[in-house]
């Protein structure tokens, strides 16, 4: 039995208990979380026995197999560190932290102490996702050209998720002195890998282009300076010859958590949509190409990520997507911010 720590109680860490909970072979053992009342609530939620209000006393009490990393984004690197230096395989929410250099770091003391280390690229459970990715191997699209990928929120509008103007969860989001990289970093890396995953093709180079737009009266509330980015453009030449854009928002209104990709190539083209869990994957192959007509394909369930995970921990051997994995995708993102500010077209 896998005995599962998890680390940071906010909103995400409700669907790691659930699916970790709901995972053969895994049970909750443990919490820590900083704030006490919502530690104790999580804890009671979810039937957690043990609870801390300090990651260093949960170490020093040691009796978990496996840790999963729900905190910030600028709070994992620190974090997973001390887990990692412990010898405890981790399972750490994206992005892995806010620059390249700091999850490289992560990368390389996961691979010295030789602990499983993945990252919660959690699309890559996705049925549509995967067979995507077997048509494009397959060569039913023959040689991909074109790429063309959004992730689409509106939480900036809507209030579907709560209001943003008063709750830290989405305060913290929009501020670069919290350690937020904007939607580039927040979804801009789930975006990255389900387009060049499914394409089976890596960036090259890329030209980026970001905004924050001013809220509130002064680009302020409650000591949170509004700066991130909340809207990307990014234009990507891939290492099989494709060309690609990629892009997202949180102000696209009528999406609440959406993902479009069309993969287009030489003897066919897909197109997914993923919408809020309801998900589909069309494709236009074959005779179908001259009269454009796109047919549903049928998409067997596949292994989630959480679920992965525990089988890495079974077996030793980390599994996709690794902390590499999310490191090469950091590199990305690192330039996009370089790109913005030059204007410049980069090599990755
Ligand atoms: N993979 C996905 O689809 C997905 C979706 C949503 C969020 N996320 C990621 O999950 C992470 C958490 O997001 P969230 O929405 O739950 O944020 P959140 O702010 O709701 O929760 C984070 C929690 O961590 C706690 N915390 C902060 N520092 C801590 C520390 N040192 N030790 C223990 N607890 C600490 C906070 O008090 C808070 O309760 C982020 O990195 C985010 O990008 C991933």
């Amino acid at each position: 039995m896998v005995r599962m720590l998890i680390l940071g109680t906010g909103n995400m860490a409700h669907r790691h208990a659930m699916e970790f909970a709901s995972t053969e072979g895994c049970t909750l053992t443990a919490a820590v979380e900083i704030m006490p009342d919502r530690l104790a609530t999580f804890c009671e939620m979810h039937s957690i026995p043990k609870g801390f209000t300090d990651l260093d006393e949960a170490i020093a009490w040691g009796e978990f197999d496996a840790a999963a990393n729900v905190t910030p984004d600028a709070v994992h690197y620190p974090t997973t560190m001390k887990l990692i230096e412990a010898g405890v395989p981790v399972f750490c929410e994206k992005p892995l932290a806010p620059t390249y250099p700091l999850a490289a770091a992560m990368t390389q003391a996961a691979g010295e102490k030789g602990v499983v280390a993945m990252v919660n690229l959690r699309y890559r459970g996705l049925p549509v996702m995967q067979k995507a990715r077997q048509l494009v191997e397959a060569g039913e699209l023959g040689v991909i050209r074109h790429v063309d990928a959004a992730y689409l929120q509106s939480w900036l509008v809507g209030s579907h998720w709560g209001d943003w103007q008063t709750e830290e969860r989405w305060l913290w989001r929009l501020s670069e002195a919290h350690g937020s990289k904007g939607v580039l970093g927040d979804v801009g890396i789930h975006i990255l890998d389900f387009a060049s995953f499914v394409a089976g093709q890596k960036p090259v180079s890329i030209n980026c282009r970001m905004k924050s737009f001013l809220k509130g009266e002064v680009g302020q509330i409650s000591g949170y300076d509004l700066d991130a980015n909340e809207s990307f453009v990014m234009s990507v030449g891939f290492d099989g010859g494709a060309i690609g854009t990629i892009h997202a928002s949180r102000w696209a209104t009528g999406y609440a958590n959406a993902q479009k990709v069309a993969i287009f190539g030489t003897k066919g083209a897909l197109e997914i949509e993923f919408e809020s869990e309801a998900q589909t994957l069309r494709l236009c192959a074959v005779d179908d190409v001259h009269t454009q007509t796109w047919r549903e394909v049928e998409c067997p369930p596949v292994q989630g990520t959480y679920q992965s995970f525990i089988e890495a921990v079974r077996t030793g051997e980390t599994l996709e997507p690794s902390f590499l994995r999310a490191t090469e995708l950091q590199h990305v993102l690192d330039l996009c911010f370089e790109s913005d500010r030059t204007g410049a077209t980069l090599a990755v």
